[in-house]
């Protein structure tokens, strides 16, 4: 099994190119079996592994996906199977886009529960009240979601939860909805309006995403068209946030500012200096951070994909940070590793109340899901001494090159095979 290994303490400067958003990937990927005339060809693709596991599922339902570096070449046009399952598919979250997208185009849909980061319960009720608007019969049976229409048809549907992924397969599966559906109380992130911008350029019909009401007219179908995909903010934060805890001055390339606002707010709050350029922000860090307070909600609050993050920087800033997890209810597991390095923090439901310490000692730390893998790295480069990070693979889902990016800032840190394989590679 892979490790990271980091030597901290080392100042970051130079420049990062930030990738392609995951979060939009991984919807918009899946968005394109709805494509049943020509090719899709989707630039600025994450290199990372939940998109090798879509690109394995849409293969299996008999799409043909061609990659070339960044670009992802999709026809769909013969695409037969409404049925995904298997590992890829429970081994991820947003394998549940396939259930909207599978629905649209057949009216049918299995597709095995999906799996995700452990960081709270994560029920699908809000995604199958939408879809059960649309006039969908839905059941979970034998650990897969088994769906189906007669026809689907245009509603009203407001949701009792803003939810990310429930808006985002509702709109899917109405894109063909016979009428009008109008979505109400819905997620407004980057990359919800990303793959509205996708399915409007394939030829779908929808307004008002980004907004509190999406307002979606079915179509008959759906044509071929290019697109690329938004930079993806949370991978930006992580570096910005890298930067802040372990000082240095870096230009954070490929970005689009806006989508960060909140994330940069707080930075400055703590005491960080940040300049904004069109698609790129400069970020420089030199004095001991002031501890903040953070609450976390849906986009443009403070978002709780970045929670963890700040949680490292908040360790070793001056004075008393809290952290009100307000969207899931499981997201401070990270801490049980974190206070081996000398992190201070107690935890009071979802609250964090975290007491900065001047430093943080390296130590063996075991990632527990992506945001929190990432927020083990900061910790390490922040660290005196060796930190040793294990199961890696929750990171390589979320975050291209992360080891060669910050090696690229200066940072000590590499990726090695365990003593295992190097014993056996002696041998032979
Ligand atoms: C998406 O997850 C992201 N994942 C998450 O990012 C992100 O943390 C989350 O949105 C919030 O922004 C992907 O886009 C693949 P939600 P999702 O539905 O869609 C409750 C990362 O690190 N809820 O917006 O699963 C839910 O329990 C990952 O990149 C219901 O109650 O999140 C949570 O409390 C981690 N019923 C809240 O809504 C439902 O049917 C927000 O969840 C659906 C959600």
């Amino acid at each position: 099994m892979e490790k990271i290994i980091i030597n901290g303490s080392n100042p970051l400067y130079g420049s990062v190119e930030i990738s392609g958003a995951k979060n939009a990937a991984v919807a918009i990927i899946p968005a394109a079996v709805m494509c049943g005339f020509g090719k899709c060809v989707i630039d600025n693709i994450p290199d990372i592994e939940d998109v090798n596991k879509l690109v394995r599922i849409l293969r299996d339902l008999g799409a043909r996906v061609t990659r070339i570096k960044n670009t992802l070449i999709v026809d769909s046009s013969n695409i037969k199977s409404y049925i995904a399952n298997g590992e890829d598919v429970h081994n991820m979250r947003a394998s549940y886009y396939l259930i909207g997208a599978l629905l649209a185009r057949f009216k049918k849909a299995v597709v095995d529960l999906p799996g995700g980061c452990s960081i709270g319960d994560r029920p699908i009720d809000q995604h199958i009240k939408g879809l059960e608007k649309l006039g969908v019969n839905i059941k979970i049976q034998h650990g897969s979601v088994v769906a189906e229409a007669d026809k689907l048809v245009g509603d009203s549907i407001f949701f009792d939860v803003v939810s990310v992924g429930a808006t985002i397969n509702v709109m899917l599966a109405a894109c063909f909805a016979e009428g009008v559906t109008i979505l109400e109380n819905v997620a407004k992130e980057p990359h919800v309006v990303d793959v509205a911008n996708f399915l409007n350029l394939m030829g779908a019909n929808i307004k008002g995403a980004g907004t509190d009401i999406i307002k979606i007219t079915g179509v008959k179908k759906l044509k071929g068209c290019n697109y690329s995909i938004i930079p993806d903010q949370i991978e930006a934060s992580t570096y910005m946030m890298a930067v802040a805890a372990c000082k240095g001055e870096v230009l954070i390339k490929n970005i689009i500012p806006k989508h960060l606002e909140s994330v940069t707010a707080k930075l400055i709050e703590m005491g960080v200096t940040i300049c904004e350029y069109d698609d790129s922000i400069k970020i420089k860090s030199n004095e001991r951070l002031r501890g903040v307070n953070i609450k976390t909600s849906p986009y443009p609050g403070f978002p709780t994909d970045v929670q963890q993050i700040i949680g490292v920087l908040m360790s070793v800033s001056q004075g008393t940070s809290i952290i009100s997890e307000s969207i899931f209810e499981n997201r401070f597991k990270y801490f049980d590793e974190l206070k081996k390095m000398g992190v201070d923090v107690k935890i009071e439901g979802r609250a964090a109340i975290i007491n900065g310490v001047s430093r943080l000692t390296g130590c063996k730390l075991k990632a527990t899901d992506l945001r929190a893998g990432a927020a083990m790295i900061i910790a390490g480069l922040v660290a005196e001494g060796e930190t040793e990070i294990t199961s890696i693979e929750h990171i390589d889902r979320g975050y291209p090159d992360i080891e060669e990016k910050f090696r690229q800032l200066g940072a000590n840190i590499y990726r090695t095979l365990n003593s295992d394989i190097k014993e056996f590679k002696n041998i032979i």
